[in-house]
């Protein structure tokens, strides 16, 4: 079902993306080769905690992490664990928190030290990926006007796109209809005034083929091409559309 916020339900998801956009400050300043993800799992699950707000990752379907680090082939829903960042990775960091019961949902990718032009080419163009899609975004326009902007954009330069997995409405819950998904899946929902959506292009160096880990969690690519990732949670408005985790 597709939710149309009230102006206080908005009040409560823009709290929620300024929680969410200062738990990722938070974290930029321990990414650092040698760190492990779990201990960035920590810092985030303990920031969180102490600013009244709620991990929605952590036992969601059984995932038992409060947030996402995926390195490199890995394209979403990496555990954190023992493994610690090294020079030339690529982190995308995938953080959604509740505050009040309203969810935030928001991922970044960065590099670690130095890494190839081509491989920092990929991650500036995820990034503005996702602006040529929330250009799109109005009362009145439709999900399809978002995803094929993205599409088209990853194409020109040369990217391809994760098509087994979109982005979503996002409300009391994290998964809200409709679906956003990043291809052209002649997708006509019309979006609406007082929607809120999370808008996350997921897009490969290599093959758009991605498989699902053993451990039933981690999605990777057949080809071990790096992947990146970047994602904000956007409110509908009239004319156009409110960022609410921020546009780094
Ligand atoms: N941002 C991720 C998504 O939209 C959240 C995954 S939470 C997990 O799918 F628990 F499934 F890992
Ligand atoms: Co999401």
């Amino acid at each position: 079902m597709i939710s149309i916020k009230s102006a206080r339900e908005i009040e409560l998801m823009r709290e929620a993306g300024k929680f969410n956009q200062l738990t990722f400050r938070l974290l930029e300043k321990h990414l650092k080769v040698g760190v492990t993800t779990k201990m960035l799992d920590k810092v985030a699950h303990d920031f969180i905690i102490q600013n009244n707000c709620v991990p929605s990752c952590l036992g969601y379907e059984g995932y038992p992490a409060s947030i996402c680090i995926s390195i490199n082939d890995e394209v979403v829903h990496g555990i954190p664990g023992k493994r610690k960042l090294k020079n030339g990775d690529i982190v995308s960091l995938d953080l959604v928190l509740s505050y009040k019961g309203y969810h935030a949902d928001a991922t970044r990718t960065y590099i670690i030290g130095s890494a190839s032009q081509e491989v920092k080419d990929l991650v500036k163009n995820t990034r503005l990926a996702f602006f040529e899609g929330v250009k799109k975004v109005k009362d009145g326009a439709r999900v399809q006007d978002i995803s094929k902007a993205i599409e088209d954009f990853a194409h020109a330069h040369g990217l391809s796109v994760v098509e087994e997995l979109c982005g979503h409405g996002i409300g009391l819950e994290m998964h809200e209809d409709p679906d956003i998904e990043n291809f052209d899946n002649h997708n006509m929902t019309k979006l609406k005034e007082g929607m809120v959506i999370a808008i996350e292009p997921m897009l490969n160096l290599g093959s758009k083929e991605v498989y699902l880990e053993s451990d039933d969690w981690t999605i990777k690519t057949v080809d071990k091409m790096p992947s990146s990732h970047y994602e904000n949670t956007v409110l509908v408005t009239k004319d156009g559309y409110e960022i609410l985790t921020g546009d780094d």
